[in-house]
This record gives structure tokens, sequence and C-alpha cells, in this order.
């Protein structure tokens, strides 16, 4: 896009963290905003906060993983302030556990939000952005998608799928020589409220997971968040990268340097035929 100005944003997961970020950043630059989000608490305080700072916002309560709700809030936030222009699939939960000691209502939970989430995102809204030949989609992916670490099994599965959704997208559009662009947003670690994801997720779908956890589990979160607190990435910096993204037509965004190496130890283990061995890496394993 060459321009945002008086253009609207639609930002999914966007009361908080990173889609909170993109929403001030696209706020910023003269956008209107409408935020969907599943907690309403953070919801309510991120409406006033972007209005506070001047934008023009829409704010509705949806779970992505529901198509009737997404459908609800995308009608809602129409009417309120016109059709979208930049769509941020954002919208994510992070756990972690062993294949092994997996439960159907941990892949339920992780793929309804973080891989439903964008395919139904992009059945309500990608017909309207390619008939208006206008807009850009952005995707919030992760290094996770482009990894197999262990013990990140149902969120490296969403991220891998949801890339190749993006790529797939900007392929099949740039082959059709549509002015509406994708973005793959690739993050390493964000100071968020990612490893709290925990609190967003559906009775319906607890499970032994829910249990109260234990004072190692407690012990390592602490750990977590210290880590983060000293190592992650400022969401505001990726919300700058994701603005350049959108003008600038680039698909691939990487926040950090940080796990190119492992990438490409993927990639060369393809080349060359060897066995997967993702077992050493620093920071993802601490999110047990
Ligand atoms: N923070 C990181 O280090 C990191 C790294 C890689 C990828 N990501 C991805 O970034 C995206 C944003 O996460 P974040 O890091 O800002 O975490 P966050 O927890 O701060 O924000 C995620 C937002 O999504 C909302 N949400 C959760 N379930 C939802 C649902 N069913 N429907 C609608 N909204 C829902 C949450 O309420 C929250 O506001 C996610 O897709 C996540 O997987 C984050």
């Amino acid at each position: 896009m060459k321009n945002l100005k008086n253009k609207v944003a639609v930002i999914t997961g966007g009361a908080s963290g990173m889609g909170l970020a993109f929403a001030h950043r696209f706020a910023a630059a003269g956008m209107s905003v409408a935020i969907a989000d599943i907690e309403e608490a953070a919801l309510t305080t991120a409406v006033a906060e972007l209005t506070a700072a001047g934008a023009e916002v829409f704010g509705g309560l949806c779970d992505v993983s529901d198509i009737d709700s997404f459908r609800r809030f995308a009608a809602d936030a129409d009417a309120a302030l016109g059709p979208a222009q930049v769509l941020c699939l954002n919208a994510g939960v992070a756990g972690s556990g062993d294949m092994v000691d997996l439960t159907m209502a941990d892949w339920n939970w992780l793929l309804g939000v973080n891989l439903w989430g964008v395919i139904h995102g992009l059945d309500i809204y990608l017909n309207g952005l390619v008939a208006r030949n206008e807009g850009h989609v952005v995707v919030t992916a992760s290094v996770a998608g482009h990894t197999s670490f262990p013990g990140l099994g149902p969120c490296s599965t969403s991220k891998h799928a949801v890339s190749t959704i993006a790529e797939t997208l900007h392929n099949e559009l740039s082959a059709a020589g549509s002015d509406v662009g994708v973005t793959s947003l690739c993050p390493g670690f964000v100071a968020t409220g990612i490893f709290n994801s925990g609190r967003n997720r559906p009775e319906h779908l607890t499970d032994s997971l829910a249990e109260l956890p234990s004072d190692e589990q407690l012990e390592r979160q602490q750990m977590v968040q210290e880590w983060m607190a000293a190592n992650a990435k400022d969401p505001a910096e990726v919300a700058d990268l994701v603005h350049d993204a959108v003008l600038e037509q680039t698909f691939w965004v990487f926040t950090d340097p940080d796990h190119i190496e492992s990438i490409e130890q993927r990639h060369e283990e393809i080349r060359h035929r060897r066995n997967p061995a993702q077992d050493q890496n620093i920071g993802l394993s601490l999110m047990d």
C-alpha cells in the first residue's frame, strides 16, 4: 500500500502484546483501527488507551476460533469504520508439552486459535480485499513456523501451517497481478503476554494442563518472565517493522537474527538428508 491515511486496519488479538502495538502504530499513521480480542478487560483498556491517543477505534469481543463470533465482529467493525484495507491475523496462544503428554483439548485449543483463526479471517475478508484490489494481509507466524523444537508440537504445527498459507496467498496474488500484499511476520521472542496464554483458554478446552502449576513449573515460568524481560524485543519495534512492510510490500519479516541459524540448520538437514537434530535451542525450551 502506498498510503495508510484514513484507511482501516483490522487487528485480531489487538487488545495486548504485538496486536496492541500494531494498533498504536497504524493509528499513528492516520488509520482507523478495529481490534478483535477474546479478553474483555484488556479490550476495554486498549480501546480507552487508543481513544486517548486520538485514534478512531472500534473494539469488539471475538473468539477467532469461532467463525460466527468472528463474522459478528467483522460486521460490527465494518459498520463502525468501513471496509478493512489492512488485515492483521495476529491472535495467537502458546503452550508446550511433549507429544506423548498432549491431549485433544491441547491440540484443539492451539490449532483453533492459531490456525483456524487465520483461515476464518481469510474467509471473511479476502474476497473483499481482492475485489477492491487494495490492501495488505499480515499473518503473524513465528520462527516456530520454520523449526521443529521439542515440546512445541501444536504451536509449531499451527505456525508452519499459517506460514504456508501466507506464502501460498502471496504467490497466488502475485500471479494474478493483484495489488493486495502479504506479509509473513516471524517473531523470535517479543515481550508480550504470550507465555501466559492459558488466561484465555476456554473451559470446554481445559484439561489436566489446567491443573494448578507445580512448584517446578512456577519456577520455570518465573525464569521465562525474567529471560523475556531481559532479552525479548519491544512490541513497538515489531510494529514499526510491520508498518514498513505494509508500505514496502515486504513478505518476510523476522524480528531478530537469533533463530536464523536454527532455520538454516533445518534447511541444511533437508538438503543433505540428515536426520533432524533440533534439540539444543536456548530459549524455546524455557516455555514448559
Ligand atoms: N511473543 C512472542 O515471543 C511470539 C513469538 C512468536 C510468535 N508470536 C505470535 O504473536 C501473536 C501475538 O501474540 P503476543 O505475543 O502479542 O501475545 P499476547 O498474549 O500478548 O497477545 C495475544 C492476544 O491474542 C488474544 N487472543 C487469544 N486467544 C484469542 C481468541 N481465541 N480470539 C481472539 N483473540 C484471542 C489475547 O487475548 C491477546 O490479546 C500470536 O500469534 C503469537 O503466536 C509471539
